[in-house]
């Protein structure tokens, strides 16, 4: 059965999707630079998952000790396990430390040193001098560091006037005949009216897919809803079997306990009371990268050193640090662990096992936030008007794993480059590109679909199948037989779709109707994911296959690509890694041994 929809018109310059801290950063430069901008977001832009980011952002101010921004670019560079883009990371890393300053200047209430200067700690694989010992790099503001920065910056855009479409869900991305972006079409959940937004630019700030699994530190809102729309467009997913699982998530609800609990000082035990990141990484430690801590504990529950009552988790230890010190620096997590483990942190360890946390893969773009369409000639070549940035982008800055603190600057970083190059490419007051009819069609018609689907399967039930099989089968570790049966379940799980009921047929705050479009992109996002997991016959970062245990550079240092037609099969190829930088000062860093 199909509904004849109203729609309502707009243009722009550019068009924001998702109001997180990337979103906010491009909105806020690109009215800065005169561009008639909307924002456009399905939560409240302060509920956006930025605002669960807890530990800091990096930046090498050297305001504890000495620090470098080349010390911090080879940091990164081996955290992401020699596949992120030399060039990308330069840029980042370079940024950093002026992009700190401004939000100091838009207001961020960052935490203090005793001189007054922004704190800094440490966080796990920041090294001073190219590895040889832990530094402070993170810039806190207590454990609430995401959550200070996303309220500045919305406070900004406001100041700045800048135009936000808020609960609106955007149901695909309006690609022309040449395979341009020319705006999207979305859904008011509020009234249920339907709106078509034309610009030169769309740029997708949606964020990560964590609900694409059972356990997660993701909000719920996190469904990979920009990833859907590109694989949708005809477009590829990058590196998406780099999937992060945070070390400290809280035993039973997953919610995040900062790495900067580790940085403060805390550490981790098993059953015998061992210490045992020591035997792991005898420099780093507990600050040793995050998929190097969450293997160790799994080999350690896996061994039979694991605590509690099914010997199935590890004690992350703060009790040590003292009352004063846990209220001071590390509030949010002291109280979160008492409601969500009944812990009292500054007197009893925290229960803690490793919880899916970040997508390292997502859309390929370049370092100024523009999106791929790679092919054999050109595997740089750009999509016409789609940008894309923070965690949904794949710049890919992260590579096979990425350094704690390395997202709120990645969200800052690239949202403000985005906006660089809306500002030095967009054409004052010169009109966005016509539609075609059959481009809104498209978009409809996929709406109409999802709201009358009549079948016996709940989203819920479907959506419950595929984070149950995404948990078990693309895990922290990984052989041949579990993914292909993890590859089989989604392809099966993908199929299944034809059977999804959505009860209720209203327009207006539906929420059963907007949690099947999001299953349809966390679907895109899995099939992506494990298909390219499958693929990959080596083990980098992330990516840990007991079958291939080692890093293969000669065969495998490239990206993935997945590319999912409308039927759901998915052919993968590949793209080189940027081997290059941007500067002729800065040498490319050449691979070697990830030992920390
Ligand atoms: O552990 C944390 O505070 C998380 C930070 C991050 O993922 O960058």
């Amino acid at each position: 059965m199909s509904t004849a929809y109203e729609i309502t018109d707009h243009i722009h310059d550019v068009l924001v999707i998702g109001a997180g801290g990337a979103g906010l950063r491009a909105t806020l430069g690109m009215s800065d630079g005169g561009l008639k901008t909307a924002c456009i977001t399905k939560v409240f832009p302060t509920r956006s998952h930025t605002v669960a980011a807890q530990g800091g952002i990096g930046a090498s101010l050297g305001n504890m000790a000495e620090d470098n921004w080349r010390w911090h670019m080879y940091d990164t560079v081996k955290g992401s396990d020699w596949l992120g883009d030399q060039d990308a990371i330069e840029y980042m890393c370079r940024e950093a430390v002026p992009a700190v300053y401004e939000l100091e200047h838009f207001g961020v209430p960052f935490s203090r040193n005793e001189e007054g200067k922004i704190y800094q700690r440490p966080f796990g694989g920041h090294m001073r001098n190219f590895g040889e010992a832990p530094v402070q790099r993170a810039c806190a503001a207590a454990d609430r560091t995401g959550h200070a920065i996303l309220h500045t910056l919305y406070q900004q855009c406001l100041k700045r006037g800048a135009e936000f479409f808020v609960e609106y869900v955007v149901i695909d991305l309006l690609m022309d005949d040449e395979g341009d972006c020319c705006g999207v079409l979305a859904w008011n959940l509020d009234d249920g009216s339907l709106h078509r937004f034309r610009a030169h630019k769309t740029v997708l700030a949606t964020g990560g897919y964590g609900r694409a699994f059972f356990s997660c530190t993701s909000a719920h809102t996190c469904t990979g809803d920009g990833n859907g729309m590109v694989a949708r467009a005809g477009l590829p997913l990058q590196d998406h079997e780099f999937v992060q699982f945070h070390p400290t998530g809280m035993y039973g609800s997953g919610c995040l306990i900062t790495e900067g609990a580790r940085g403060e000082g805390g550490y981790l035990t098993n059953s015998q009371g061992e210490r045992f990141m020591e035997r792991y990484a005898p420099t780093a430690k507990d600050l040793a990268s995050r998929d190097v801590v969450s293997r160790a504990m799994t080999v350690e529950i896996r061994e039979g050193r694991g605590v509690g009552d099914e010997d199935d988790h590890i004690f992350l230890h703060l009790e040590h640090l003292g009352e004063d010190l846990l209220l001071e620096r590390l509030p949010g997590i002291t109280e979160s662990a008492q409601i969500f483990t009944g812990v009292d942190a500054t007197r009893e360890p925290i229960p803690v096992l490793p919880t899916v946390h970040y997508n390292m893969g997502g859309i390929p773009t370049n370092y100024h936030g523009e999106v791929l369409r790679p092919t054999e000639s050109d595997p740089d070549a750009v999509v016409g008007g789609l940008m894309a940035i923070g965690e949904c982008a794949c710049a890919s800055v992260h590579g096979a794993n990425r350094l704690g603190t390395n997202s709120l600057l990645d969200i800052v970083v690239f949202g403000r480059a985005a906006a660089i190059r809306a500002v030095e490419t967009i054409k004052k007051g010169s009109k966005p590109k016509p539609l075609s009819v059959d481009q809104s069609d498209r978009a409809l018609g996929r709406l109409d679909v999802l709201r009358h689907a009549d079948g016996a399967s709940k989203t819920s039930e479907i959506r419950g199948e595929l984070q149950r099989a995404m948990q078990r089968d693309a895990a922290v570790f990984r052989t041949q037989e579990t993914m292909q049966q993890g590859q089989k379940n989604v392809d099966a799980i993908v199929n299944s779709m034809d059977q999804i009921g959505v009860s209720d047929r209203s327009m207006i705050w539906n929420s059963d109707l907007v949690e099947a479009l999001e299953l349809e992109n966390l679907l895109a996002c899995a099939q992506a994911t494990i298909h390219s997991a499958v693929a990959r016959k080596e083990s980098r970062g992330a990516h840990a296959r007991e079958d291939f245990p080692d890093r293969d550079d000669e065969n495998w240092m490239k990206h993935s690509l997945a590319w999912i037609d409308e039927n759901g099969k998915v052919t993968l190829s590949y793209r080189p890694v940027h081997t290059w930088t941007l500067s002729d000062d800065v040498d490319y860093i050449e691979p070697a041994a990830r030992v920390y």
